[in-house]
Parts: structure tokens; C-alpha cells; sequence
């Protein structure tokens, strides 16, 4: 993925970032994901009086590009933002949650503590947790 190319997606997550529902946190992120057919979709925080219920930028996105056209797409890059300027890379449950639907070498771009850091997804979670499903239960 070249430096435009991910400059492109921040600037797609920070612009959804606009669109986040946080009256709770005040903490205003933004995903973008690119698949390896081009297409990039984003998200938003979504959150909820009942706290719990909140749903984070990156699940947004992915499952919002899953809804418009399935899960054959694969995630090439992901940006996350927030309008706070704050360190924010996804967190724990949105890494497992991207982990089943993302290419060997897919990479993520988030501000880190000294300005924006880009990883691959497989050093920002390793040991994913996988498993075979076996069929029936008989
Ligand atoms: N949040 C995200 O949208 N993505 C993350 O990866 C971390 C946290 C949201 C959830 C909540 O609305 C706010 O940030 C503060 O935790």
C-alpha cells in the first residue's frame, strides 16, 4: 500500500469521525477499511445510554461493507482516527472481530504516541484465536 494511498484512508476515517455518536465519551473515532477490490468503507463510534451497548468505529465499517455486499472482500488496510487527537490504535475486540476478514499482509494505520504509526496486522495481533467448526453435535 503506498503513502497516498493510506493518506487517502486517514482522511476517509477522519471525515466519518465527523459522523460519531459519543455524547458519553467525547471521543469521536473514525475507521476506514480498503478491501482487495478497491472498495473502502467507513464507520463510526456509535454509542448508547446504556453504555455497553456501544459499538465501535471499525466493526461499524466492516460490518457495514459485510451488509452491502458480503464477505467475499478481503481487508487490505485499515486507518483509524479520532477528532480528539489522541493515541488510538483499534482496540482489543475490533482486532479479533477484523482478524477473520483481513489479508496476510493487511496493514493498520493509527496516530500513535509520536504521530501516525503504521503496522502490520499480524504485529498488532498476534495469536489470534481461530478454530475448525466440526459440524453437527451429535
Ligand atoms: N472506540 C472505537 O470506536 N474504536 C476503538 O478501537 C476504541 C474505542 C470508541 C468506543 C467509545 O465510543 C469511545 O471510543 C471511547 O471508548
Amino acid at each position: 500500500m503506498d503513502a497516498d494511498a493510506l493518506e487517502r484512508l486517514r482522511e476517509a476515517a477522519m471525515e466519518a469521525a465527523g459522523r460519531a455518536y459519543a455524547p458519553y465519551s467525547k471521543f469521536y473515532v473514525g475507521a476506514a477499511l480498503e478491501f482487495d477490490d478497491g472498495s473502502v468503507f467507513t464507520g463510526c463510534n456509535v454509542e448508547n445510554v446504556s453504555y455497553g451497548l456501544t459499538s465501535c468505529a471499525e466493526r461499524n465499517a466492516l460490518f457495514r461493507a459485510i451488509s452491502e455486499r458480503g464477505a467475499g472482500p478481503k481487508i487490505v488496510a485499515v486507518a483509524v482516527t479520532n477528532r480528539n487527537g489522541a493515541p488510538c490504535p483499534p482496540c482489543g475486540a475490533c482486532r479479533q472481530v477484523m482478524s477473520e476478514f483481513v489479508t496476510a499482509d493487511a496493514v493498520v494505520t493509527f496516530p500513535g504516541e509520536r504521530g501516525w504509526e503504521t503496522r502490520t496486522f499480524a504485529e498488532i495481533f498476534p495469536l489470534s484465536f481461530s478454530f475448525e467448526p466440526q459440524g453437527g453435535t451429535e
